[in-house]
């Protein structure tokens, strides 16, 4: 059997902002089916990075491929790459950092929205999905509310389940777990969790919060100041004493990462 391509792969990708270095030469290999865990400090690159695993933004250098797939060159300007660039979004769910919900439609109508967009569905079965990603993230009576109406809390779960709504084979999640308590927090990892064992998909978490990184990562990179410091499986980089690991996971302001 051939071997399974890997979900990500990043070749030495940089972006830059005027004379803004915002990405700087980085490379990793997520394995299909697992999840990972970018830690790192603010303004570092972290949503730069997965906005350029989407194609919202293009590297200056390097290369991105998504399941083997090399989707540096898509150019949406041409019919074919217009074409490719749907493909690979129909792969991908994200849930943007600020919830980036559709302020004019109510809760059920923006889980529903990606699956009116790229799923062959009936309403019937849209509204069913609905349903059960609602209820999985704990919003079951929630469904005709609209935005403005809900906390940054129940817009984050809300945003969630808009990202699995299509069963997508990588779920992007830019800071999941900002604004949640800490038992609505948890129950989104179980979630990630769960959808991670039952249904196979590739998890690419952003976080602040080590203690999430411990609980749900099979890989842990720390972005700095766009490089990438550590990057591998959990267990080793956290065995690896690197300091600036050692930094975030302790909570110290001794260390390579200055803030200030
Ligand atoms: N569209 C853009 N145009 C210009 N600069 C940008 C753009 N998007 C991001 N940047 C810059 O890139 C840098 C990294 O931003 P990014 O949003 O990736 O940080 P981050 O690591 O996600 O931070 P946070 O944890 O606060 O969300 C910042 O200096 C930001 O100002
Ligand atoms: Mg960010």
């Amino acid at each position: 059997m051939a071997e399974q391509q890997p979900a990500i792969t990043l070749e030495k990708v940089c972006k830059s902002f005027g004379p803004n270095r915002v990405l700087h030469e980085v490379s990793l290999t997520l394995p299909a089916g697992k999840i990972m865990v970018m830690l790192g400090p603010s303004g570092t690159g972290k949503s730069v990075l997965l906005r350029c695993l989407v194609g919202l933004m293009k590297p200056d250098s390097g290369r991105i491929f998504i399941e083997g797939q090399d989707i540096t060159g898509l150019d949406e300007r041409r019919s074919a790459g217009r074409e490719q660039m749907f493909a690979l979004r129909r792969k991908f769910g994200m849930l943007f950092q600020d919830g980036a919900l559709f302020d004019d439609m109510c809760v059920g109508d923006n889980v529903a929205f990606p699956l009116r967009q790229h799923a062959k569905l009936s309403e019937r079965e849209i509204a069913a999905r609905v349903a059960e990603d609602l209820e999985r993230v704990g919003l079951k009576n929630a469904q005709r509310k609209m935005p403005a109406e809900l906390s940054g809390g129940m817009r984050k779960r809300v945003a969630f389940a808009r990202a699995i709504a299509l069963r997508p084979k990588i779920v992007l999640c830019d800071e999941p777990s900002s604004g949640l308590d800490p038992v609505m927090s948890a129950t989104l990892d179980e979630l990630i969790l769960d959808l991670h064992r039952t249904l196979g998909m590739t998890f690419v978490v952003i976080s602040h919060d080590t203690a999430e990184a411990r609980k749900i990562a099979d890989y842990v990179g720390l972005l700095y100041k766009g490089e990438l410091q550590a990057f591998g499986l959990k267990d080793e980089v956290l065995r690896s004493n690197q300091r600036a690991i050692n930094q975030f996971f302790e909570r110290s302001t001794e260390g390579p990462i200055q803030v200030l």
